[in-house]
C-alpha cells in the first residue's frame, strides 16, 4: 500500500510541493507580505480506527455539513462519517422531488441555484435546542430554515439589499434571531445608479427573526462583512471585515495592514429601531441604521490583514479572529468590548488581549472546552492546537501542529460552538484532496479529516472524501436531536393539500378521486404498499394535472414515490405524508406512473396508467 511520505524521508514529499504551490497560487502576495512559513512539527499518526462504529451500532453525534455549490445540507453520523441524508435546500433533488412538488416550489420560486456555506442550529441557553437549523445561500442572498423534527427545509427568506449573504449566526442565549452578513458591497439601491462609483457601494448586517423568518432590521457598515458570530448573552453580533479599503479589485482589497472585527451593539440597535429611527432602501420596507465609524451601534476593532473567521470560545469570554494574510490569531476579550461601548476604553484595539503566531494562513478556530483552541492553517496545511490562557499571558501557546491533507478551510470540534464543547473530535474540512483518494477526473472531491482530540496530542483518525464543497460543519450530540419517524397528519406542511381536497369534498386519507375544474384535473390518491388507490386515470391533452398523493402506510421507513413517465415529475413520499405536484399533459397516449422507492416485494407492480386522449 502506498504510504503518505509527506513529512518524512526524502524531504521532497508531496506536502512541500503543495506548500510551495499554495503560496504562489493563493493570491501571489505571500512573499510580498513578508509572511514566514512554518514547518509542521508532528507527523500524522495513522493506522488505528478510534472512530470505528461497528455494524448495527449508532453514532454518538450528528454531523451537519453545508453542501457548498450543491446548495444542500448533509447529515452524517459521527464519528464514523457515514452519510445519512442530503437535505435539499436551495437545490433540486429528484429523490425527494425537491423543485417538483408544490411545497418545495413555493419555497424555491424560480430559483434552481444555491451555494450553502454556514450551517448552525438554534440555541437555548448556550446550547443546541434541536428545533431549527439555518443555512445561508451566498448565490442568491438567502437564508433558509430547516425543521429538525422532520429534517426538511421549511422557510427561505431573501435578504433585501444584499449580495453574497455569507456568514450567519443565530442568537445563543435564546431562540431569537439569525444575523446575516453581506459579503459583497453594492450600490444601494442596486437599480443601476452609482454603478461606476464604488465609493458609494456598501454592505449590510441583517437581523432575521427565527420564528417569522422576516428581516427585522439592517445596519450599514464600512467595508464588507465575512464570517459571523454572536456572544452567549444576546448583547452582540459580530462580523469580520476583510475589505476595510472598500476596494473592488484584489490589489485594492488587500492593501491595508489591518481590517476589522465589527461588533454590533444589539440593545442600542433594537432601541432605535423600536423608536422608528432608520431609513429604507429602494422597495424594501426593512429599516436600516447607519453603523459606519462613529455610530453608537458598532465598534470597529482593528485586526491584522484580511480577517476571515471569528469564533467565540465556550466560556463566552473571547472572540478569536484570524487574519488570512497574517500568521496570527487575535484574541478579543468581550468584557473589554463592554468597556469600549461604555466609553471606558478609547482605542478599540485595546480589546485585543493576545495575538499569537499560529501559522501561515489561519482561517477558523474550534475549541475543546479545556481552554485550547484549534485553528485551521490554510497555507501550511496544518491544524494548530494552542492554549488561550498562555497566549494571553504572553507565553508561546502552541502545543502541536498536525498535518492535514490538504489546505484546510473550516475546522470545527464536537459541540465547539456551544457552552458544552466536549473536546472529543475535530473535523478539518480540507479544500484539496490531491493524492489521498483514487483520481476521478479533473474535478476532485474534498477531504474531510477527523481528528481525535481527546488526548494532549491530536491524532488523525479518518479521511472522508466529500462531494464538493462543504464549507462548514457542526458536530452535535445525538441526545439533542429528536427527529420524528412518521408524519403527524395534522402538520401544517400538508395544509394546502388538505384545503384543496376539502374544496372537492375529498378525504385525503381515503382518496381515489379524479376531479375536473375547467382544464385543470386534480387526481387524489393514496399509496399503500404495493398499490396506489387509482391504477388508472384519464385526462385530455392540454389539461393541467395536479396529483395529490397520500402515503397511508404508517410503518417506519415505508416510503413510496411517484414518477410519471416522460413528464419530469418524480418525488418521494414518506409515511403519513401528503405531497402534490402539478404538470401539463401535452401528449396523447399512455403514460405509466410508478413507485420510485423500494417499498415491497411487489414494488415494481406499484404503478398505474395516465391515459391522455
Ligand atoms: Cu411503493 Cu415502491
Amino acid at each position: 500500500m502506498e504510504k503518505d511520505n509527506s513529512t518524512g524521508g526524502n524531504g521532497i514529499g508531496r506536502r512541500s510541493l503543495l506548500g510551495a504551490g499554495a503560496l504562489t497560487s493563493l493570491v501571489g502576495v505571500g512573499a510580498a507580505l513578508g509572511l514566514r512559513s512554518h514547518t509542521a512539527d508532528a507527523a500524522p499518526e495513522v493506522g488505528h480506527l478510534p472512530n470505528e462504529v461497528k455494524p448495527g451500532e449508532l453514532d454518538e453525534y450528528y454531523g451537519f455539513w453545508s453542501g457548498g455549490q450543491s446548495g444542500e445540507v448533509r447529515v452524517l453520523g459521527m464519528p464514523s462519517g457515514r452519510l445519512l441524508k442530503r437535505i435539499p435546500v436551495f437545490n433540486w433533488d429528484t429523490a425527494y422531488g425537491w423543485g417538483t412538488t408544490r411545497y418545495s416550489k413555493a419555497l424555491l420560486g424560480d430559483s434552481k441555484v444555491g451555494d450553502t456555506h454556514h450551517f448552525h442550529l438554534s440555541y437555548t441557553d448556550g446550547t443546541y435546542d434541536g428545533k431549527y437549523a439555518f443555512v445561508n445561500d451566498k448565490a442568491n442572498g438567502r437564508l433558509a430554515r430547516i425543521r429538525l423534527d422532520y429534517f426538511i427545509t421549511d422557510a427561505i427568506t431573501e435578504i433585501p439589499n444584499s449580495q453574497g449573504t455569507h456568514g450567519i449566526f443565530p442568537s445563543r442565549h435564546k431562540r431569537d434571531a439569525v444575523y446575516c452578513n453581506a459579503e459583497f458591497r453594492t450600490p444601494q439601491p442596486n437599480d443601476g445608479r452609482n454603478v461606476d462609483d464604488p465609493k458609494k457601494y456598501y454592505a449590510l448586517h441583517t437581523c432575521v427573526d427565527q420564528e417569522t423568518m422576516k428581516p427585522r432590521w439592517q445596519v450599514r457598515v464600512d467595508g464588507n462583512l465575512d464570517l459571523c458570530a454572536t456572544d452567549y448573552h444576546g448583547k452582540y453580533s459580530m462580523a469580520c471585515c476583510y475589505n476595510s479599503e472598500g476596494g473592488v479589485n484584489l490589489g485594492e482589497m488587500i492593501a491595508a495592514d489591518r481590517d476589522w472585527l465589527v461588533v454590533f451593539n444589539l440593545a442600542r440597535i433594537e432601541k432605535d429601531i423600536a423608536a422608528g429611527k432608520g431609513y429604507r432602501i429602494g422597495k424594501s420596507r426593512v429599516p436600516v441604521l447607519d453603523g459606519r465609524h462613529g455610530s453608537p451601534y458598532t465598534l470597529y476593532i482593528p485586526i491584522p490583514k484580511s480577517p476571515h473567521g471569528v469564533n467565540i470560545d465556550p466560556t463566552g469570554k473571547y472572540a478569536i479572529c484570524s487574519g488570512k494574510l497574517s500568521p496570527t490569531c487575535s484574541v478579543v476579550e468581550l468584557s473589554k468590548v463592554d468597556e469600549a461601548f461604555a466609553g471606558k476604553i478609547k482605542n478599540p484595539r485595546d480589546c485585543v488581549v493576545a495575538e499569537p503566531e499560529v501559522g501561515l494562513g489561519p482561517l477558523h478556530t474550534a475549541f475543546d472546552g479545556r481552554g485550547n483552541a484549534y485553528t485551521s492553517i490554510f497555507i501550511d496545511s496544518v491544524i494548530t492546537k494552542w492554549n488561550i490562557a498562555k497566549a494571553i499571558k504572553g507565553e508561546n501557546p502552541v502545543i502541536q501542529k498536525l498535518d492535514v491533507h490538504y489546505q484546510p478551510g473550516h475546522v470545527n470540534a464536537s459541540m465547539s460552538e456551544t457552552k458544552e464543547a466536549d473536546g472529543k473530535w475535530v473535523i478539518s474540512l480540507n479544500k484539496f484532496s490531491k493524492d489521498r483518494f483514487l483520481p476521478v477526473g479533473p474535478f476532485r472531491n474534498d477531504n474531510d479529516q477527523l481528528i481525535d482530540i481527546s488526548g494532549e496530542q491530536m491524532r488523525l483518525a479518518h479521511d472522508m472524501p466529500a462531494h464538493p464543497e462543504p464549507h462548514d460543519a457542526v458536530i452535535v450530540r445525538r441526545d439533542l436531536i429528536h427527529p420524528k419517524k412518521v408524519w403527524d397528519r395534522k402538520d401544517p406542511h400538508m395544509a394546502p393539500e388538505r384545503k384543496l381536497a376539502a374544496k372537492f369534498g375529498v378525504t385525503l386519507e381515503a382518496a381515489a378521486h379524479v376531479k375536473r375544474e375547467g382544464k385543470h384535473v386534480y387526481v387524489f390518491m393514496t399509496g399503500v404498499a404495493p398499490a396506489y388507490s387509482l391504477q388508472e386515470f384519464r385526462v385530455k391533452r392540454g389539461d393541467t394535472v395536479t396529483v395529490v398523493l397520500t402515503n397511508m402506510d404508517s410503518v417506519e421507513d415505508l416510503t413510496h414515490g411517484f414518477c410519471i413517465s416522460h413528464h419530469d415529475i418524480n418525488f418521494g413520499i414518506s409515511p403519513q405524508e401528503t405531497v402534490s405536484a402539478t404538470f401539463k399533459a401535452d401528449r396523447k397516449g399512455v403514460y405509466w406512473y410508478y413507485c420510485t422507492w423500494f417499498c415491497h416485494a411487489l414494488h415494481l407492480e406499484m404503478r398505474g396508467r395516465m391515459i391522455v386522449t
